[in-house]
């Protein structure tokens, strides 16, 4: 029998392209997800990708008793990875209870609906956000969690000590792999799937490629005077399916492996790290033309520099990421000229 896995927040960027990692590896996937960032037209694409339409529900995960009954229903369920939430670091600034509510809520039920209903491990969607600026580079899984620059932020760190202390409250009944994600970019090689952000993207590359595609007029780069090779603000930019595969080698840690530590952190990067301008002249090579630009002042709570050290995930969960930054970009332009009809 194929192992029965949940995974919430399924339809949305990243879960929707480990729902593909995982229907290919075997496991039985079931999602949850309120669309509240992403299109039920997902489960179509992930069909098509793979030849299986996962098992799908439609409800908020803050509701309680729509996560207990939904657990009493799926009784063989082995384990969860939980991507639900919400993720925009300056509507979290704007709107703090609403990132509070729904990225701590929805975590608590489920963990309370595990212990109830015997579901023994899950993988939670963490992120670099909680290292802050690292003193010390590349930054490993042991660096200090510095004071969180956003509400979002703080609700990753919020969330880590929630599972943490749930965690050892439920005594070995329960294990559990915070990945700490940094910069998730590109699509699925089929462009079947990719990132969608909704109106003006916030982040770098979706920026670039509507920039690209003629959506935006030029874009702007946030500041030139950071202590970096030229200036500008240095990030670690990993391929969303070598993200995506991390998972699938988390959950087999989980389930398959007679490994018995009740929760782990891993850093899920390249462990390179690249500039701003950097990231441009790499998509500018692998389209063959100039992209617009400018250069403008810092934006308020960006750090300086982070990498990840992989070494912990390269040699304890046998992963590392493979694609190039070419690659990487190269996936992202196609999905854009995609969606945008684009030659
Ligand atoms: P996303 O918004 O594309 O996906 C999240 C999905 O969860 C969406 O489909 C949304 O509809 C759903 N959702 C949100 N709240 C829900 C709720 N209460 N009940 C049911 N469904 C709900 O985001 P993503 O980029 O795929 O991120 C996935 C996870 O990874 C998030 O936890 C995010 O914080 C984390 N993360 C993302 C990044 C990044 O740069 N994308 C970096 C680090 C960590
Ligand atoms: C990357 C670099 C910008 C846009 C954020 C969250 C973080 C994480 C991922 C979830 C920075 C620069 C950007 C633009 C620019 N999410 N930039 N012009 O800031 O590393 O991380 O998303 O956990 O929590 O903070 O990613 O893609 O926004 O920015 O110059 O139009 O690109 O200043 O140096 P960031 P990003």
């Amino acid at each position: 029998m194929k192992k029965q896995v949940l995974v919430t927040g399924g339809v949305g960027y990243i879960g929707s392209h480990t729902v593909v990692e995982l229907q290919n590896e075997g496991f039985e996937v079931f999602i949850v997800d309120n669309l509240s960032n992403s299109n039920i037209e997902v489960l179509d694409r992930i069909e098509k990708i793979t030849g299986i339409r996962p098992h799908f529900e439609e409800f908020d995960l803050c509701d309680r008793t729509k996560v207990q009954a939904y657990f009493q229903k799926h009784e063989n369920l082995e384990a969860i990875i939980h991507f639900a939430a919400s993720k925009a670091v300056g509507e979290s600034v704007e709107k703090p209870l609403l990132y509070y509510r729904n990225n701590l809520v929805s975590l608590m039920n489920l963990l309370e609906a595990m212990d109830q209903y015997n579901v023994p491990s899950i993988v939670f969607s963490s992120s670099c956000t909680v290292y802050g600026q690292p003193e010390v580079l590349p930054v490993t899984e042991e660096a200090p969690i510095q004071e969180a620059t956003s509400p979002y932020g703080n609700t990753k760190q919020i969330c880590e000590e929630i599972l943490h202390d749930s965690i050892s409250a439920y005594n070995g009944s329960v294990r559990g792999i915070a990945l700490r994600y940094f910069n998730p970019i590109g699509a699925h090689a089929t462009a079947e799937i990719g990132e969608l952000p909704v109106g003006v993207p916030q982040n770098l590359v979706p920026y670039i490629t509507q920039t690209a595609a003629g959506l935006r007029d030029e874009l702007s780069i946030f500041g030139e005077d950071y202590d970096t090779a030229d200036g500008t603000a240095v990030r670690d930019y990993i391929h969303v399916v070598d993200l995506a595969k991390a998972h699938v080698v988390a959950i087999r840690r989980l389930v398959e492996e007679n490994n018995k530590k009740p929760l782990e952190f891993f850093n899920i990067g390249t462990g390179t790290g690249l500039t701003v301008l950097q990231l441009v002249q790499a998509f500018e090579k692998v389209t063959g033309k100039p992209l617009n630009y400018k250069i403008v002042g810092r934006r308020a709570g960006d750090i300086e520099k982070v990498w990840a050290e992989t070494t912990f995930a390269n040699e304890e969960l046998g992963w590392k990421a493979e694609s190039s930054v070419e690659e990487t970009l190269a996936s992202a332009w196609i999905w854009e000229k995609k969606i945008r009809n684009l030659d």
